[in-house]
């Protein structure tokens, strides 16, 4: 369905050619916008977007948000921000904090910049339910928040403290999406800091034990891609005034083991290859700066934006699963 508001705008999203971005950058030429995909290609991929190139309202600054005259240079002209440049990862900013923080808390605060001096419409951004830390209550709700477990954690709640600081100082309108646990197609597979279910599919795809962190109890809001580019559409189309200059989660609002997520992988991988069912998992100690549980209350985002995520974790996973078996394999 054609979003008319949309239409014929030029949206810069940043870390385009990641897997969140991409499927933004992929998704918005559908409205028939103009997409400036900024990208350093630190964890991002050309395969990504290789795909979009033949689209000539499909632009590729290649930058690095740490640079401003990179961020200056790509919000020229733009309407909207979709900012989604950042090193994800809690075990790579406990590793590395001085470069997560450089990427995500001073080239975050380059493109506020840059998006408030090209006087942007709006400046969506990709929060994190990270920023829950230590807090116990579940489900959680975007009010409550208790202190943080990572650098990584640190870097996504100081962009909504910038965030919320330059909608007040400046006029910026800004919208945050607290993300939980997003997958889809797309997501990296590969390299130490992988998320858990490509990660999971690929082990299982090359018939090798995937290694659950813990005795497998504990659980997430996995969230299905197309859940969260329907949130990204609602934060930029708002016009509802008192939804904007906040955060919101992210998620569909139900909660899945690791032990669930092994059954349901099995069950989706092992339609295509039987040998998969006979996959052992094995299990390692849990892991630094995670939280047993985690599960999100959307009823914000389905009160202030109208947001109605369409796919269950299950439906997600089957989708998911379909497309890494005809990629990887
Ligand atoms: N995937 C999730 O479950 C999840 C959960 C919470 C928050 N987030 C946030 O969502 C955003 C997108 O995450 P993703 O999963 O798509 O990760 P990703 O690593 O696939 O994408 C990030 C993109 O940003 C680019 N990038 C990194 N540093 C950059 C820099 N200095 N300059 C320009 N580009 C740079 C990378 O090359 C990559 O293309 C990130 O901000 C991440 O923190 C993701």
């Amino acid at each position: 369905m054609m979003n008319h508001q949309l239409e014929n705008t030029k949206i810069l999203v940043t870390g385009g050619a990641g897997f969140i971005g991409s499927n933004l950058c992929e998704e918005l030429l559908k409205y028939n916008c103009d997409i400036v995909c900024l990208d350093n290609f630190s964890t991002g991929k050309i395969e990504n977007i290789i795909h979009l190139f033949g689209n000539k309202r499909f632009k590729l600054l290649v930058g690095d948000i740490r640079n401003i005259d990179d961020c200056q240079k790509a919000v020229e002209g733009v309407d909207y921000v979709l900012h989604e440049a950042a090193l994800g990862s809690v075990p790579r900013s406990i590793k590395d904090p001085i470069t997560s923080n450089d990427v995500n808390v001073s080239g975050f605060l380059n493109m506020l910049i840059a998006a408030r001096d090209a006087k942007a419409k709006r400046f969506v951004y990709a929060a994190s339910s990270s920023t829950y830390g230590d807090s116990q209550s579940l489900p959680k709700v975007e009010d409550i928040i208790g202190k943080p477990l990572s650098p990584y954690a640190i870097t996504k709640y100081v962009n909504e403290l910038y965030a919320d600081v330059f909608s007040k100082t400046y006029g910026t309108e800004c919208i945050g999406l607290r993300y939980f646990n997003v997958f889809g197609r797309r997501q990296d597979p590969n390299g130490a800091y992988a998320a858990v279910i490509p990660l999971f599919v690929k082990k299982f795809i090359n018939h090798e034990s995937p290694v659950i962190n813990g005795d497998g109890e504990y659980s997430r809001d996995f969230t299905y891609i197309k859940n969260v580019i329907q949130m990204n559409i609602l934060a930029l189309t708002t016009q509802n005034s008192d939804a904007i200059n906040t955060v919101y989660n992210t998620a569909y609002g139900e909660r899945t083991t690791l032990n669930q997520l092994v059954g349901f992988l099995k069950e989706f991988l092992g339609k295509y290859d039987p040998e998969i069912l006979k996959v052992k998992v094995e299990h390692g100690p849990n892991r630094q700066g995670d939280i047993p549980h985690s599960l999100a209350c959307i009823d914000k985002a389905k009160d202030l934006l109208g947001y109605n995520p369409e796919y269950s974790m299950k439906e997600g996973l089957r989708e998911a699963t379909e497309w890494y078996w005809n990629n990887l394999k």
